[in-house]
């Protein structure tokens, strides 16, 4: 059993901020004290860390990766070694992966083939969220099972009509199992049929180029979608979670619910809350870079994200981490954007990104530890042993240096993508060293960690409803 000391920092949580040193033993969290009080004096310590003028903060949750995910005619660029690497660069101590079921395959064989390909290879831990492309008898009877050995979460797609897609018979149909069985159903909600006539309009026009990806898929279609998942999750009686909300009036939607009481909740994405369409339309297909969906929107619909982040009407931010090289990936759309694969890198980069809006204003440190670790954590069933700083909790925990001075690269970050969404932006705010379950797998800006010290974890039931 080894034990270390963190000393002299701020701990933050989403509950409080205090100055205390913290004693972890056997990769729990054993005790935390007032600096230097006599009590944190004695305690014995194998190694101490100074974390004097740092932040000492839960390791990241992100609840909304796709690792080694065959989308969009290939596969994202990231495995669960390198992705998980980058999240640990990034202080982020466990993410929430999405398997899926093939059509005409049970739920079983598409949780199987994730757990394939993450055993051995992961730096942190690692957990799974099940996608259902194919809801039938047998996939919903499934479901139950899931649940009871802890995959807690279901994602449906109104989107990507024959690929992912599921109907509105589908969808009820699984959200009256998940009302049974404790299950919480994530939704991508966007009209995928309206929006595909609106691609056949557009190439017949000769709009290929890839801000017309933004202009096909309107945030009308995205709040018509979450209005219906809504009014849907209502007649079945069970709990919704909208993921990656980009548009103002989904934001509305999902406020009007909560008003009411309603289990729903939302997820936005660093991508949303930083970038826009203008990001869309640069020249000379640079635009496929920052092509996902739901979609980059008008910079206008920001302030809406962020409100929503601060009244708690959105109440995660995860980043959809779905990588896929500029070079051979994106560029399989030049000449028709709706053949870009979809999605964006940012496992790396949430936690800073976050930082930087706690340094630009938009949200408090406290709200940047619930958005990132602890909301997460509660929403699928983590807590209290990820997402918090508390005894017993796991070591997840990040040495952050909030002065340090950083500009995001691909030349520096980790993940296997040849390119950053955030290629030049300046940051204030750095993590320094990363405990997960007290061994550092980040220690002063140096990997120290190895592919397999990572574990899966199953996951309780969503901890919001209780
Ligand atoms: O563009 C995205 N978001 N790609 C990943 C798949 C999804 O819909 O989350
Ligand atoms: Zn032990
Ligand atoms: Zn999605
Ligand atoms: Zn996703």
């Amino acid at each position: 059993m080894t034990t270390t000391a963190i000393r002299g920092g701020l701990v933050i949580t989403a509950a409080e901020e205090t100055r205390a040193d913290v004693l972890v033993e056997d990769g729990k969290v054993a005790a935390l004290a007032a600096s230097g009080s006599a009590f944190a004096q004695g305690w014995h310590a194998d190694r101490t860390l100074d974390a004097t003028g740092k932040y000492v903060i839960p390791g990241g949750v992100d609840a909304h990766t796709h690792l080694d995910f065959p989308f969009g005619g290939t596969a994202s660029s990231d495995d669960f070694e390198s992705g998980t690497r980058a999240a640990a660069w990034g202080g982020t101590t466990t993410i929430v992966d999405f398997a899926v079921q093939s059509r005409g395959q049970a739920l079983r064989e598409g949780l199987d083939r994730w757990h394939a390909k993450a055993a051995g290879r992961c730096a942190v831990d690692y957990a799974f969220h099940m996608i259902l492309s194919d809801v039938n008898e047998g996939s919903l009877k499934e479901m139950d099972l899931l649940v009871a050995e802890g995959v807690t979460s279901f994602k449906l797609f109104m989107a990507y009509p024959g690929v992912l897609y599921s109907d509105d018979g589908q969808i009820l149909r699984a959200m009256q199992r998940a009302a049974g069985n404790g299950g919480l159903i994530m939704m991508h909600a966007e009209n995928g049929i309206a929006i595909d006539v609106l691609v056949e309009q557009a190439l017949a026009a000769g709009h290929t180029d890839p801000r017309y990806h933004g202009e096909v898929r309107k945030a009308l279609l995205e709040a018509e979608a979450t209005h219906r998942a809504i009014q849907l999750a209502r007649v079945a009686g069970s709990p919704l979670y909208v993921v990656h909300v980009s548009a103002e009036e989904s934001v509305a939607e999902l406020a009007q619910a909560r008003d009411k009481g309603l289990p729903v909740f939302g997820e936005t994405c660093p991508q949303y809350l930083f970038l826009s369409t203008d990001n869309l339309a640069e020249p000379g297909f640079e635009g496929a870079k920052y092509v996902c969906s739901t979609p980059l929107r008008p910079r206008e619909h920001q302030a809406a994200l962020w409100r929503g982040l601060r009244t708690d009407d959105l109440q995660v931010v995860s980043t959809d981490h779905c990588p896929f090289c500029f070079s051979g990936q994106k560029e399989l759309g030049r000449g028709d954007f709706s053949k870009i694969p979809n999605g964006l890198p940012g496992i790396e980069n949430r936690m800073d990104l976050l930082h930087q809006a706690v340094v630009d204003g938009h949200i408090t440190r406290r709200r940047w530890i619930e958005i990132a670790c602890a909301a997460p954590a509660r929403m699928f069933g983590l807590a209290p042993h990820k997402g918090t700083i508390t005894p017993g909790g796991d070591a997840d925990i990040v040495i952050y240096d909030p002065h340090a001075e950083q500009t995001l690269s691909a030349a520096t970050h980790h993940m296997n993508v040849d390119y950053s969404a955030y290629e030049g932006k300046r940051v204030t705010g750095r993590v320094e060293t990363v405990l997960s379950r007290g061994e550092a797998v980040i220690e002063e800006r140096k990997f120290t960690g190895r592919a397999g010290h990572g574990r899966y974890v199953p996951r309780a039931t969503c901890q919001y409803l209780t």
